[in-house]
């Protein structure tokens, strides 16, 4: 049966880089939507940009553009990037549109009709110099807890209290500086807290398996027991000035991210309609038989498996089929960190020319379906696309497709083609199975298993020494087309993680005139053309240049983006990652502040003692096209005689300082124990080859 799938991932902001961690969301809808399709499936893959808020309006405002300039800069950069990595949409659209305008109005009146809408006075921070009402994050102050100065208004990164921002002492606008007013203003509320939605979440997150297990216990405990209300209302507007959406009947009030963001999931369909012809209600209308996934990020869980479900509920649309929640990116096994340079942007992982299918295999190598946090260790990934990939993988077509083409002609012959098909089809369904249930890691164990059984067979075979005897053409000719067969079902499996590599296996190795089908698997292949190599190994190296081009590309924090308190307390783990991100960071220099220090490799022409000195030696350094005169304090480490014609290195652009024995026009360099647990001083040296005046960066 032919199913109907609507996949979205989650939209992000149209205010900062796509990052490694955004990708192991964008990576992992896309293999779940690429497998969907082998398969035969109706799948569709939309997602957009979420293009407003605050952040959005006071970034374009410094960069002096408008909002309208900066999201279509940012679509662009975005775009990039999801190519990049293979991330195929079938729409990537904006919230900036008139199909999430036309929903949000509709949702909005329908919610308001059902009587699920209120408006309410609040009090909240203003700056009077900006005038304009503050979001949480643009107001800093002293901690109301343990007093750490500039924190957030809604939680300290010192010692992780969460509080409301009119509790912060001496609180301050991060966008003006002034001292923030407290001033009241009409907000709108979508009734969370009514009891229709109360009944209606409880069933929806309980039954149906909506959400995976550890979700729906998530959502148990903000539901509370039965008889219990946590559920409070949610406001859903914003003051102008907004970059957003007017709210209808109520001008000069906006509406706020979570009435516009995942209804943009809906607007970008919209727009796919018109492109494809159609039918929106068919996939988004109540009586619905389409099936509806949003793969999202665990920390915004409570908004779709809570808001946004009985919002589409009560606004008379259909609901999600499931809403599969993922964990977060580690780097090494910690929170990705810019001074680190594990903070790692899509940009800059496509310009170093690193191959995205490594990074495509290794995180379906570690993604399980769960919420758990994934980790990327980079020594980790070197290994293990290395010995899988290339070792495991092509290693089979590399070395058996050059016998066939030699010998055969390409042609592959099967004596007996039963067992191969049978066990193609068994692999076929083990591995379907575990990519349906988003387990790519045991998809992946079993491919691999095959490409070791198929890899021991060669093994035992020993191609190339058959290859050498005429008498053993029969049986190169079978291990060889079994090898290869093997390798035609590995890329069938591996199709959905692997796409570009999988697609030139199909044209140019197996000359087929399109992709790879799930059904392809119950063939054989009959003939190969010449092999053409498919795949580098990743070079360490490669891997250090990643990293550091991304400590060099070190930028002050960004905007901070649109977050409600509730989005907050899931990011309390983040913050405080974000506070020693920044601790470290404060310790160290840019680039450019270590390229204003000039080190020269010296020559050391002369070293003598300086009368009345007690610590000074006064050194003569030759610096190739000039000589300087240097007062070094290292008579207690060494003799004089003994460093006439050593080569160091000095800080040659140091201003000369008048000292009681003359001009010191320099520093040379020298190692010591700050603690003084090894005495002595140790003068540096370059390695030999160096000479006077070289530079040393
Ligand atoms: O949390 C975020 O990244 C927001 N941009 C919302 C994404 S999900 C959605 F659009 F509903
Ligand atoms: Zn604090």
């Amino acid at each position: 049966m032919t199913r109907k799938i609507l996949v979205t991932s989650a939209l992000p902001y149209a205010n900062g880089a796509i990052h490694l961690g955004h990708l192991v969301e964008y990576i992992q809808t896309d293999i779940w939507v690429r497998f969907q399709k082998m398969r035969g499936h109706e799948c569709w893959y939309v997602c957009a940009d979420d293009t407003h808020g605050t952040p959005i309006m006071l970034r374009a405002e410094k960069e002096g553009i408008a909002p309208e300039e900066l999201i279509a800069r940012v679509h662009q950069e975005h775009t990039r990037d999801f190519a990049g990595f293979h991330v195929a949409f079938d729409n990537y659209y904006s919230t900036h549109s008139a199909e999430t305008r036309f929903y949000s109005e509709d949702i909005y009146k329908k919610l308001q009709a059902a009587g699920l809408v209120e408006v309410r006075s609040i009090e909240q921070f203003y700056d009077p110099v900006k005038q304009m009402f503050l979001p949480d994050r643009f107001i800093k102050g002293e901690c109301p807890k343990c007093g750490a100065k500039d924190q957030y208004g809604d939680s300290c990164e010192a010692c992780g209290a969460a509080y409301a921002p009119t509790e912060l002492k001496n609180p301050y606008s991060a966008v003006s500086g002034a001292t923030p007013e407290l001033r009241s203003s009409d907000h709108y509320f979508f009734k969370l807290s009514d009891p229709r939605c109360q009944a209606f979440l409880r069933a929806w997150t309980q039954e149906g398996g909506h959400v995976p297990t550890e979700a729906a216990n998530k959502l148990q405990e903000w539901l509370g027991h039965p008889g219990e209300n946590k559920l409070t209302d949610w406001d859903i507007s914003r003051d102008a000035p907004y970059f957003g959406f007017e709210i209808p009947g109520a001008p000069g009030k906006y509406f706020y991210v979570w009435l516009d963001a995942p209804i943009g999931y809906m607007g970008s369909f919209k727009n796919l309609c018109a492109k494809t012809g159609m039918n929106f209600d068919d996939w988004w209308g109540k009586d619905s038989k389409a099936e509806l996934y949003h793969f999202i990020g665990k920390d915004i869980l409570y908004f779709h498996a809570l808001f946004w479900p009985a919002e589409l509920e009560h606004a008379g649309y259909r609901t999600p089929t499931g809403v599969l929640p993922h964990g977060f990116l580690t780097v090494d096994g910690a929170k990705m960190s810019k001074s680190r340079g594990t903070f790692i942007t899509a940009e800059s992982y496509l310009k170093e020319g690193l191959n995205t299918e490594w990074l495509r295999y290794y995180f379906a190598a570690k993604l399980n379906g769960t919420m758990e946090d994934i980790d990327l260790n980079l020594s980790d990934f070197v290994a293990r696309v290395n010995s899988d990939l290339v070792g495991k993988y092509i290693n089979i077509a590399s070395r058996c497709a050059g016998f066939l083409a030699k010998f055969f002609d390409g042609k592959l012959v099967f004596d007996d083609a039963k067992p191969l098909t049978d066990a193609a089809a068994a692999s076929g369904l083990a591995v379907a199975g575990d990519y349906e249930a988003r387990n790519f890691s045991q998809a992946l164990r079993e491919i691999m298993a095959l490409a070791d059984r198929i890899n021991g067979e060669i093994a035992v075979a020993e191609p190339w020494k058959l290859a050498k005897d005429e008498a053993k053409r029969t049986e190169l000719h079978d291990i060889c087309s079994r090898a290869l067969h093997g390798f035609y079902v590995l890329s069938i499996l591996l199709r959905p993680v692997l796409p570009a590599l999988t697609s030139r296996v199909a044209r140019e190795l197996f000359g087929m005139e399109r992709d790879f089908t799930w059904a392809d698997l119950g063939a054989l292949p009959g003939k190969i053309n010449a092999y053409q190599h498919l795949m580098q190994r990743v070079e360490a190296k490669q891997i250090d240049a990643l990293v550091a081009a991304n400590i060099e590309s070190l930028a002050p924090a960004p905007a901070p983006t649109a977050h409600s308190p509730q989005r907050h307390a899931e990011h309390q783990q983040q913050a405080e990652t974000k506070t020693q991100e920044k601790k470290e960071w404060e310790n160290f220099i840019s680039i450019d502040d270590f390229a204003k220090v000039d080190l020269r490799i010296a020559r050391i022409a002369n070293a003598e003692h300086v009368e009345g000195a007690a610590k000074l030696l006064k050194l003569t350094l030759d610096l190739g096209a000039e000589t300087r005169t240097v007062f070094a304090g290292i008579k207690s480490a060494y003799d004089p005689a003994t460093l006439v014609g050593r080569l160091t290195v000095m800080v040659a652009n140091l201003a000369p300082r008048k000292m009681k024995f003359g001009m010191s026009e320099g520093m040379v360099l020298a190692a010591s124990d700050p603690e003084g647990k090894t005495a002595g001083l140790f003068l540096l040296s370059p390695d030999s080859g160096a000479t006077p005046g070289m530079q040393v960066k």
